[in-house]
């Protein structure tokens, strides 16, 4: 890190916690309740690297639960379940509201495996994990824009601040693994160890833009939800990004409101250098090979 970009991490209200870094807004002791939190046999919990298309599966698990009658809670009303958050907007820390929220609960998470609840890492009887991947070099551009509205909005000097995150900054070090919420390769690699477990679906965010009826589908099966073809369409159609960048514009939660950026694939390419695009490409090489992980980037 150079030396501008080491006064920004320092002057941000951040903490670290088991060698990853956190916003002050995932406090240390919601990471600390996290093995104690109590899973309920109907859970539906969804696994991510943040900007990875988490709240495209939320809106789409959300649209199947009300179309199968099995609830008619609104994405907005569950956007709060991110599980170990404290959202600044809301009173009380998330794991704590969903102790008292109806079933069925859709969890969102950020943790990798271990510091996730153990329920949640090790699944057993009915719970669902559906874990969301993406290609790293659009998870960083993605989570470059987000964390300057972040910083912008929610922290005390955040626009001086985000005016000295330069692009090639944050590059270097979501290169470096040193990101917010830690490595990606960690992250994705740790809940690709569970692909053969049967309470695990892995979404793509790829493959959910060829073929969003396919996805919805799927995420339907999976979620054991016996739907019709005419109603997984109208789930995919009011599921594009064209209708859900209403849906979060009009949210209560102001991070949700820049929330729908571009919605694309290979948008990538707008901002690396040939350089950082080999290092990139090095990399992913590196820590995927033999996996059978991987991802496109066009
Ligand atoms: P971009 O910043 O590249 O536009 P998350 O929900 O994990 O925070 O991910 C946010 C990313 O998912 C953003 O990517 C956002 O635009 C994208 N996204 C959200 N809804 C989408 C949809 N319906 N179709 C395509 N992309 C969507």
């Amino acid at each position: 890190m150079d030396f501008v970009t080491r006064s920004i991490a320092w002057l941000l209200p951040m903490h670290e916690y088991k060698n990853i870094v956190y916003p002050y807004f995932i406090t240390r002791e919601n990471l600390e309740a996290m093995p104690n939190f109590q899973m309920r046999d109907d859970d539906i919990v969804i696994a991510s690297c943040p900007k990875t298309g988490t709240n495209w599966v939320l809106e789409i698990i959300t649209k199947i639960l009300q179309a199968a009658g099995k609830s008619e809670a609104t994405s907005e009303e569950r956007a709060f379940a991110k599980l170990e958050f404290h959202h600044p907007e809301l009173p009380q820390t998330t794991h704590l509201m969903l102790e008292d929220s109806p079933s069925p609960r859709v969890i969102l998470t950020h943790l990798c495996p271990d510091l996730a609840p153990p329920g949640i890492a090790n699944p057993e009887g009915n719970v669902k994990v559906i874990v969301v991947m993406r290609n790293p070099k659009d998870a960083a551009v993605s989570n470059y824009h987000f964390g300057l509205n972040i910083m912008r909005n929610y922290f005390y000097f955040g626009h001086i601040l985000a005016y000295f995150l330069t692009w090639d900054r944050f590059c270097n070090v979501f290169l470096s693994g040193e990101a917010v919420f830690g490595d990606f390769y960690n992250h994705v690699l740790s809940w690709w160890q569970k692909r053969h477990d049967p309470h695990f679906l892995f979404l793509k965010y790829e493959d959910m833009q060829k073929n969003l009826t396919d996805a919805v589908k799927n995420v339907a099966e999976f979620l054991e939800m016996d739907l019709d073809d005419v109603t997984i369409k109208r789930i995919a159609k009011d599921c594009t990004f064209h209708n859900m960048k209403k849906v979060f514009e009009n949210s209560d939660f102001k991070h949700r409101t820049f929330m729908a950026r571009k919605g694309m694939v290979g948008d990538w390419t707008n901002y690396f250098s040939p350089e950082q695009s080999q290092a990139f490409d090095a990399m992913y090489r590196e820590k995927l090979e033999g996996t059978g992980l991987e991802f496109e980037f066009e």
